[in-house]
């Protein structure tokens, strides 16, 4: 893959990464939000549990969005996989986020869904650290 395109790939996940943590931060406050309500047992507004679920959907394309560029762009430029942790810590965000979508769904249903959710959640915020770490220290390569 030659240079310029390279790094325009990198510039979208730089932008999809943004937006992802910002869609976490907003996650973490409608979440903690509609937690507030349920644990005081006050009424919640119509609209706060549909806007956690859309700006969740959003998470998720956004972080499929960063594995398919990170894949592409890696096979691209090595034509392998595998050049460093930041490929086993993206795998997790990746699972963590959509075993926190899938669990979301049985809240309501399943008892054990919310704890689920949570969790995930709790690690996701460690896994974000950790793959924008591991994603700075292999952007250093090819930083001039
Ligand atoms: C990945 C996409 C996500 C989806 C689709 C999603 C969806 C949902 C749904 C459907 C509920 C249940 C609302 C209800 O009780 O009626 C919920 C609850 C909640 N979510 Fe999420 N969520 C996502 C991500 C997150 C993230 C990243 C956080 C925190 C950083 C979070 C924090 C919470 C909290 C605190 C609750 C309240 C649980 C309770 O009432 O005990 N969610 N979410
Ligand atoms: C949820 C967020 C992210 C996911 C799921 C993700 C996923 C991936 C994956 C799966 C690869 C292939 C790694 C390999 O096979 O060695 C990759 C490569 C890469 N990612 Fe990410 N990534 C994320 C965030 C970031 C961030 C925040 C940065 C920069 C600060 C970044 C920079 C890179 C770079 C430079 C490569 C090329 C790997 C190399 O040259 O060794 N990524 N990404």
């Amino acid at each position: 893959m030659n240079l310029p395109s390279f790094i325009w790939l990198w510039q979208i996940a730089a932008w999809s990464m943004g937006c992802s943590l910002l869609a976490y931060v907003m996650l973490a406050v409608t979440g903690g939000w509609l937690f507030n309500r349920r644990t005081l047992k006050r009424s919640r507004p119509r609209w706060l549990r549909p806007l956690h679920y859309s700006i969740g959907i959003v998470l998720v394309t956004f972080v499929l969005v960063l594995l398919a560029i990170g894949l592409v762009g890696t096979l691209g430029y090595y034509g392998s996989l595998g050049h460093s942790p930041h490929l086993i810590v993206g795998l997790l965000v990746v699972t963590l986020v959509l075993i926190s979508a899938t669990s979301a769904t049985q809240i309501g249903r399943r008892p054990w869904a919310r704890s689920l959710h949570l969790a995930a959640n709790g690690l996701l915020f460690l896994g974000f650290i950790a793959v924008t770490f591991t994603g700075w220290t292999v952007v250093q390569k090819y930083l001039p």
